[in-house]
């Protein structure tokens, strides 16, 4: 787990703006949050007016603005929590519990391949920003099911040094297809000696047996449903060669090769 303390804070929705059909981004001003968390850490999100005010939600940070205590967060609705959220305005109050989980580990040095298919674009941005401070080559492999649907595409191209390669199911932008092909070409092209990848469970799974195929060291961030969110409740647990691990705060990061996929 990364060293810092859990926070608890009461957080300003600043904006929540519709960037796609079930795809929003929203901005938190959550100071102490923002000033403490680390790339592949996340947050446990109260909704805003939701009835149940006990279950909360956990949703990756996409970027933060220690400058302007804001923080950031791409989310898909998917259910009751993400509906409730996507009609919270401007001006709402929502706790938050952050920073949790650990963070991505890349070597020093790294050349890094990032792969995210989906919201799975989220968890990657501020690492992606890291590396590409530090300068030693990065390629980025964005997958989504349309063009409009990659809405963290453009964010990613502006990053110094990166190189961004899209992909879209209905072939409307970049690679038509999956984006496990452009993936496996920037493996086999032997320019990068570290992977991490995040979004759906199939797609992770591809990557780290590609990167295992490779002998590249792969990271992958999961997501598992979550009641705590705070490593007491167990409803989180993956299944890895060291016995169950907790999601939440054993990760949401995990080397890919200890993963023991279902
Ligand atoms: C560490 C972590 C980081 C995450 N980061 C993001 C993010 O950056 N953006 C984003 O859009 N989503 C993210 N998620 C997933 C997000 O938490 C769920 O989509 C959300 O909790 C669903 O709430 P709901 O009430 O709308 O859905 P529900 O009504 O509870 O469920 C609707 C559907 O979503 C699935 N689901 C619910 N919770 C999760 C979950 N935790 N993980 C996977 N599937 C789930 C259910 O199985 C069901 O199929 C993250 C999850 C985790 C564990
Ligand atoms: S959500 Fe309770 S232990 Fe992880």
């Amino acid at each position: 787990m990364a060293d810092s303390k859990l926070i608890e804070e009461r957080a300003l929705v600043v904006s929540n703006e519709q960037v796609d059909k079930r795809l929003y981004f929203t901005v938190l001003e959550s100071p102490q949050i923002a000033a403490a968390l680390c790339p592949g850490q996340f947050v446990h999100m109260q909704i805003p007016g939701m009835p149940d005010k006990i279950l909360r939600r956990p949703f990756s940070v996409y970027a933060t603005d220690p400058g302007s205590g804001t923080l950031k967060i791409l989310y898909q609705v998917v259910g009751s929590g993400t509906e409730v959220l996507s009609n919270v305005v401007a001006g709402a109050h929502s706790s938050l519990i952050g920073p949790v989980g650990n963070t991505w580990t890349p070597p020093a040095g790294a050349r890094a391949l990032l792969v995210g298919g989906g919201v799975g674009a989220a968890p990657l941005f501020m690492l992606a920003q890291q590396l590409s401070e530090a300068g030693s080559g990065l390629c980025v492999v964005l997958g989504a099911q349309t063009k409009d649907a990659l809405v963290a595409y453009d964010d990613y191209c502006a990053l110094p040094g990166v190189r961004v390669v899209a992909a879209t199911d209905d072939g409307s932008f970049g690679h038509a297809g999956f984006c496990t092909q452009p993936a496996q070409e920037a493996m086999d092209s032997g320019e990068f000696d570290y992977v991490a990848a995040c979004g759906p469970d199939p797609l992770i799974r591809i990557v780290a047996g590609m990167a295992a195929d490779r002998s590249l060291p792969c990271q992958v961030s999961l997501e598992r449903r979550m009641a705590c969110g705070v490593g007491a409740c167990l409803s989180c647990v993956v299944d890895t060669v060291h016995g169950k691990k907790r999601c939440c705060v054993d990760g949401p990061v995990f080397e890919a090769s200890e993963v023991v996929w279902q």
